[in-house]
């Protein structure tokens, strides 16, 4: 029996060793400590041997059976520590590994870039900023702007009316108003915004964007004007374009005019290749803004800030911006700025 134990101790200790897994090893336990196993069956055996065999027999299979324990529990450790550092290995994520799809980086809005470029021009010649309600009295969009009661644009059809005596500014020419009640000549502004009119077609939308000028200082004329828009017609669209002044009406100048700038595709020409110019239709000049020599009934609204008409002048302008990208970079159809459609929108900048 003793004999039995220790051969049963070294076979166990080679099978211990030679399992290759937890669950092989498992196998192995069972084999030879399990319930049926040879050894726990002879250790239940002890007491019916003979007295003075039962010392030696049960302390050899006690110790045979300790021994293959500390095999299992040693083999066990081994296999547990190699298959933790397997399945690490199996379930490795690199979480420095960049996320899918990669995002590309956003970039201002079309209009935002034409707007701030438009605003750098002038800030190099040396006007200010400055900004005004979207919401606004109709004594500024038309009263002090020399609107007379019956002029059209004043009507319910062609202005966004809040109530009778306020609406959505149909221009940023109020903010002319709201600059000279806010600081004493000499003044040099530009004014961005929004503005809204209820039109919509492939030119209009009910919501477009302008930038107004106002220039008020003594001795302001009409070539300081036209100065002016040479070099933000030349910073704009091109170093050789010219620009003319063609006379018009607004009721918040006179003289008025509208401001054409050489057509930049034709060089002024009229003609591409031997064909009628596709972007100034042959016409050599495109239209770009209105402007004039400030109203002196304008002033009238503002003598009491200091714009005296029989002391200073000052010329004006406005543009929209939608029109001036439109016209730099080919867009077809205004409306294309409102979609929001990426495709559109990743071309510029
Ligand atoms: N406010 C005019 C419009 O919306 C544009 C304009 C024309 C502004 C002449 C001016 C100007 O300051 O002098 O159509």
């Amino acid at each position: 029996m003793i004999e039995r134990a220790q051969h049963l101790a070294a076979e166990a200790r080679d099978a211990v060793h030679g399992a290759s897994s937890t669950a092989d090893l498992e196998e192995v336990r069972v084999r030879y400590l399990g319930r049926k196993a040879e050894l726990p069956q002879m250790l239940r055996q002890v007491s019916q041997l003979p007295a003075e065999e039962r010392g030696g027999a049960g302390q050899a299979l006690n110790e045979a059976r300790r021994a293959i324990e500390s095999a299992v529990a040693g083999r066990a450790a081994e296999l547990e520590e190699a298959e933790l550092v397997a399945r690490l290995e199996r379930d490795r994520i690199d979480v420095t590994l960049p996320g899918d799809p990669v995002r590309e980086l956003g970039r201002l809005h079309l209009i935002t870039q034409t707007r701030r470029e438009i605003e750098d021009v002038f800030l190099g010649l040396g006007f200010d900023v400055a900004e005004g309600p979207e919401v606004d009295l109709v004594h500024y969009n038309f009263d002090a702007l020399n609107h007379a009661p019956g002029h059209p644009a004043r009507a319910w059809t062609d202005t966004f009316y809040v109530s009778e005596d306020v609406v959505l500014r149909t221009h940023t020419s109020p903010v002319q108003i709201r600059a000279m009640e806010a600081a004493p000549p000499p003044l040099y502004v530009i004014v961005p915004g929004r503005v809204f009119r209820p039109d919509s077609d492939a030119t209009h939308t009910p919501q477009f964007h302008q930038v107004e000028g106002l220039a008020v200082d003594e001795d302001v004329t009409l070539a300081d004007l036209h100065g002016t828009l040479l070099a933000f017609a030349r910073a704009t669209f091109g170093d050789e374009r010219e620009v003319r002044l063609r006379p018009h009406f607004f009721p918040f100048t006179e003289p008025s005019v509208e401001v054409d700038v050489s057509c930049f595709q034709c060089r002024g020409t009229g003609s591409v290749d031997g064909g009628r110019c596709p972007l100034c239709k042959g016409e050599r000049w495109i239209e770009i803004l209105g402007a004039g020599m400030v109203d002196p009934n304008v002033f009238g609204y503002v003598r009491e800030y200091g714009y005296d008409p029989e002391r200073i002048q000052g010329f004006a302008f406005g543009m929209g911006v939608e029109r001036i990208a439109m016209l730099k970079h080919e867009v077809p159809d205004l409306r294309l700025f409102y979609d929001n459609d990426v495709r559109f929108l990743e071309q510029f900048g």
